[in-house]
């Protein structure tokens, strides 16, 4: 595994190319590349927002990635899908950020992430506030991170709030749907420890289309500002709600942290002094904080992964069969863009299919 690419930026590569040849997202094709896109697994972040208290979806984020990058705000900040991915460098390296529609260039300022990832989310929805199942596909690398992909999803929401349209609520929960209703998606379910989890709109949908909770990760943000006397034990130790793999807390920034520039990598310290000290919380510290739920999820994602190797194996086959049966349609030697385009991509899954066996030895 030294030398070799990671399964998951293996799968990460494979995703992309199912994005550029455009049939994902909202489109309709019945071919191999959808069932492809179908059969990886990912990972959806699902959380409430807008009605108070916010679940702290976008904070959860940063602290994984450890740099602060997401757009802010009140209404509905993410109106498409992000697909975020996260490639671990050498120690020393520099953290950099791309966009796959903006192949060309290297962003080492987050704030121009940021200013991007807003910019581009009203490229495609207008200045409208509506939403669109178009995802924008962000890479970061950096010594920070595990290897891992999340997919950021707009936060479910009970009422659409002014200059956004009145379907909005149900179109919202329509999107997040096609995501979490994939048996292959990895719901990370984030709620907030001041808010009863009964009431906690991601996990009343994980429960929905995940009964038994094998693919959930439930995540508590918040649990500095819990009543004192209080905690959330019941929740964290699973007798609240029961899921398959152990609940996780987190301590983000707060808003005078944000307010005042409070750097990424201090907040972590800062969030595992809180556990390692807390009288309620000592006895789970080692299995608590956003940098043990990134090597969980990245850790779990690996292994999906590599339980699927053989069905992704014999999907891109048959992709490569289409692609073949295709360019004998349009006759070679295909000098013309479409068939350009397809050759490329069948040199692409012939790649994939020796990266993958090599990875099943
Ligand atoms: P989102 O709307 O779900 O994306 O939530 P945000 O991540 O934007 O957070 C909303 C607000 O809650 C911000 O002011 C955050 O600083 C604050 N917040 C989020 N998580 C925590 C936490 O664990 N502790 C504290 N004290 N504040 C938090
Ligand atoms: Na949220
Ligand atoms: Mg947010």
């Amino acid at each position: 595994m030294t030398t070799m690419e990671s399964l998951i930026g293996l799968v990460n590569r494979i995703q992309r190319a199912c994005t550029v040849l455009g049939d994902y997202g909202g489109g309709t094709g019945d071919n191999a590349f959808n069932s492809l896109w179908e059969a990886l697994p990912t990972v959806a972040v699902v959380g409430g927002q807008v009605i108070s208290p916010s679940s702290g979806k976008s904070s959860v984020l940063e602290s994984i990635v450890g740099r602060d990058f997401l757009p802010r705000g009140s209404g509905i900040v993410t109106r498409r899908p992000l697909v975020l991915q996260l490639h671990k460098t050498e120690e020393g390296t520099e953290e950099y950020a791309e966009f796959l529609h903006l192949p060309k260039r290297k962003f080492i300022d987050f704030a121009l992430v940021r200013k991007e990832i807003q910019d581009e989310t009203d490229r495609i929805t207008g200045k409208s506030k509506q939403i669109s199942p178009v995802p924008i596909h962000l890479s970061i690398f950096s010594p920070n991170v595990v290897n891992l992909t999340l997919i950021d999803l707009p936060g479910l929401t009970k009422v659409a709030v002014e200059g956004q349209p009145e379907t909005i609520v149900e179109d919202i929960e329509s999107m997040v749907r096609t995501y979490v209703d994939k048996p292959n998606c990895i719901i990370l379910a984030i709620s907030p420890a001041n808010q009863d989890i009964a009431t906690s709109d991601a996990i009343k949908l994980a429960k929905e289309v995940d009964p038994t909770g094998e693919r959930t990760f439930g995540v508590l943000t918040k649990l500095d500002l819990m009543d004192k006397g209080t905690n959330a034990l019941e929740v964290l130790e699973g007798r609240s709600y029961k899921l398959q793999h152990p609940w996780v807390g987190i301590v983000n920034r707060s808003q005078a942290d944000i307010n005042r520039n409070a750097d990424m990598m201090l907040a972590r310290r800062k969030e595992r002094e809180y556990f390692d000290t807390s009288p309620d919380y000592g006895h789970l510290a080692s299995k608590m904080g956003s940098e043990y739920l990134a090597k969980l999820l990245s850790k779990h994602l690996e292994s999906v992964i590599r339980s699927r190797i053989p069905s992704i194996l014999s999907l891109i086959n048959k992709s490569i069969e289409e692609l073949e049966r295709e360019l004998d349609r349009l006759g070679k030697p295909v000098a013309v863009d479409a068939g350009a385009q397809l050759y490329t991509i069948l040199e692409m899954c012939r790649a994939f299919d020796k990266i993958f066996k090599e990875h099943l030895d």
